[in-house]
């Protein structure tokens, strides 16, 4: 289907053309003033240059030739040269039931089957998942599902970082609380054994008290950071420790990004791209690209266009050590020998900016990615507490993901018993739902870019931009079917979506048809704060529609089932966005 501002311009294109006008004039836009008409064409003013005509006559010339259109209620031309449209019920009442007769609601599937890797989430194997986390793990759902829902091939991969010195930390720790154990045994001869010599929340000890003893203490530090390099030169027995950590740390990991409601199709992580680092390093030598510089290797990233100066990208340290970086172009090789992606979208804070444009470059420089593939950073801006400053626990710790989600989930538990219609069990599973479309709202509600305030009593309110107040429109409406099922009432399958009788009604429908444009740029444009605009919109003018009609009191029973099936497409249109989003409506709030 369509895009309903396209629609219209297909309307008005024979208008120009008819009047010895270029088509390409025919453009429409959602009207500036919603008080004179819904949608303008401004192409009179541009033609005017073109034909050195004054652009009002040219505006009267087409609106006369519009006379009489089945799609417009009224045209006018209005000074300078605007060309004013208002849509017709029944047109509009055409679009309603083709959406509700389409998949998907009518929209495009423009992706084609193009694969699209989205890297996301990012979390660090064996240090407990943050807050830091969270943005990058609740945006990059979103798009991923979004271009899914949009018939692209999406790749959602973690890339852990699991191949750094929190290893060695973790090892050495390990070694000092059990130094009895047989990977610390240089003449241990049997097999390893299977069971983790840790469970998770021992792990969750080790690390930080690890980091915390590397601060004081310059020997440990210096094993930890040999025990990393003998790790990654393949030392048997901490491969074997590194397993179990792994084991242990990635059951954790996905039960909390289970409980997000997010899911990867690769587990994949720094320590996959290892094996590709040496071939790579040789070929960036062997081609000149990369060259020694203060003992390091380093590929040249600077174009003489850039308004600021950029470093090179570090290959390799000068004691020999790969990178970040050397990591992340590993991960690109293997990525386009296994899926030949036609774009790749990374989503991190903006303190990795400088990363991505080196590793991007380097990428290119090297052909290990196509010229035109585009490479996409998403970077989002830092969540911040009432203070402004990065949100923290109230005793000024880093606050843990889990206890984040607990806390909104307890805050809304207790606004819901405050009514106390619903028994506690139902209340707390209700308040899980509620609880993470009010976290997942709250972030994708804001630019990505920006930084913004968490501010729980705000994110779980019923009323305002909200993820409550969304799902609590989607509830109203299933209540009022879900009554009018009570009632007896059945839509005969040949009803019809009719033309609206009143404002809050067509505003509705105005609202309905921006659907598909809107899932449509919110993906190109990376930004999910579009689809969160346009549901806000959206519950706000079903809300008004509710209010000034009486649905199911409705005597005329061919009106009555337009309704319910207007209703029905609303509630689905709304259903759909949060799911593209990353969250679900319960039954009832
Ligand atoms: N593990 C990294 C961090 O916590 C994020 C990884 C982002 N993805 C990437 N391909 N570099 O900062």
């Amino acid at each position: 289907m369509k895009k309903i501002l396209d629609c219209i311009a297909e309307v008005i294109k024979p208008a120009f053309t008819a009047c010895g006008y270029e088509d390409s004039y025919a453009r429409v836009t959602l009207s500036n003033r919603p008080d004179l008409c819904e949608y303008q064409c401004n192409g009179a003013m541009a033609a005017a240059k073109a034909y050195k005509k004054k652009p009002i006559d040219i505006a009267g010339e087409v609106v006369a030739k519009l006379d009489g259109s089945p799609v417009f209620s009224k045209v006018s031309a209005v000074m300078p040269g605007f060309i004013n449209l208002c849509i017709r019920e029944e047109y509009l009442a055409d679009i309603m039931n083709t959406m509700e007769r389409e998949p998907k609601f009518g929209l495009e599937e423009i992706g084609s089957q193009e694969t699209i890797i989205v890297d996301y989430g990012g979390a660090n194997v064996a240090k407990p998942l943050h807050v830091g986390h969270l943005r990058s793990a609740i945006i990059g759902e979103s798009i991923k599902r979004t271009g899914r829902f949009l018939g692209y091939e999406m790749i959602g991969d973690v890339h852990l970082g699991d191949w750094g010195l929190q290893m060695g930390l973790i090892i050495e720790e390990l070694r000092e609380r059990k130094p009895d154990l047989p990977y610390f045994d240089q003449s241990f001869q049997g097999t390893y054994p299977q069971e983790a010599p840790f469970t998770i929340s021992e792990l969750e000890e080790i690390y930080p008290a690890a980091s915390a003893r590397s601060k004081e203490d310059e020997t440990f530090k210096a094993r930890a950071q040999e025990a990393t390099f003998q790790l990654q030169n393949g030392y048997e027995p901490f491969r074997a420790v590194w397993r179990h950590i792994m084991d242990v740390s990635l059951a954790d990991l996905k039960k909390n990004y289970g409980n997000l409601g997010v899911t990867f199709d690769l587990w994949k992580g720094e320590s996959d791209a290892q094996r590709y680092i040496p071939e790579l390093i040789k070929d960036l030598e062997e081609r000149g690209l990369a060259h020694e510089s203060q003992g390091a290797l380093v590929v040249d990233i600077a174009r003489e266009t850039d308004s600021k100066e950029l470093p090179p990208c570090i290959i390799r340290k000068s004691d020999g050590a790969a990178l970040y970086a050397t990591s992340d172009l590993g991960t690109i090789i293997e990525r386009e020998k296994e899926y030949a992606p036609s774009k790749y979208i990374y989503i991190t804070d903006k303190r990795q900016e400088l990363h991505f444009i080196q590793v991007f470059r380097t990428a290119k420089k090297a052909g290990y990615v196509k010229e035109e593939t585009p490479m996409v950073h998403l970077m989002f801006g830092t969540m911040n507490g009432k203070d402004g400053k990065p949100f923290k626990t109230r005793d000024g710790g880093v606050m843990r993901l889990e206890c984040l989600v607990e806390e909104i989930n307890s805050a809304v538990y207790e606004r819901i018993m405050e009514n106390r219609t619903v028994s506690c069990e139902e209340a707390k599973e209700t308040a899980a739902i509620i609880g993470l479309a009010a976290l997942k709202y709250g972030d994708l509600s804001n630019q990505a870019s920006k930084d913004y305030v968490f501010d729980m009593d705000r994110f779980i309110s019923f009323e305002g931009n909200t993820g409550p107040y969304i799902l609590y429109t989607i509830v109203r409406i299933k209540s009022i079917l879900s009554k009018y099922r009570e009632q007896g009432g059945t839509v005969p399958g040949d009803a019809r979506i009719l033309g609206a009788v009143s404002d809050t009604e067509k505003n509705l429908m105005l609202q309905l048809v921006k659907y598909n444009e809107v899932i449509e740029n919110s993906f190109l444009e990376t930004a999910p704060h579009k689809i969160c605009q346009f549901i806000y919109e959206l519950s706000d003018v079903f809300n008004k529609f509710y209010n000034s009609t009486m649905i199911l009191k409705e005597e005329d029973q061919e009106r009555r089932c337009s309704y319910i099936k207007l209703i029905t497409l609303t509630k689905g249109v709304l259903e759909t966005c949060i799911d593209l989003l990353g969250f679900e409506a319960p039954e009832r709030m």
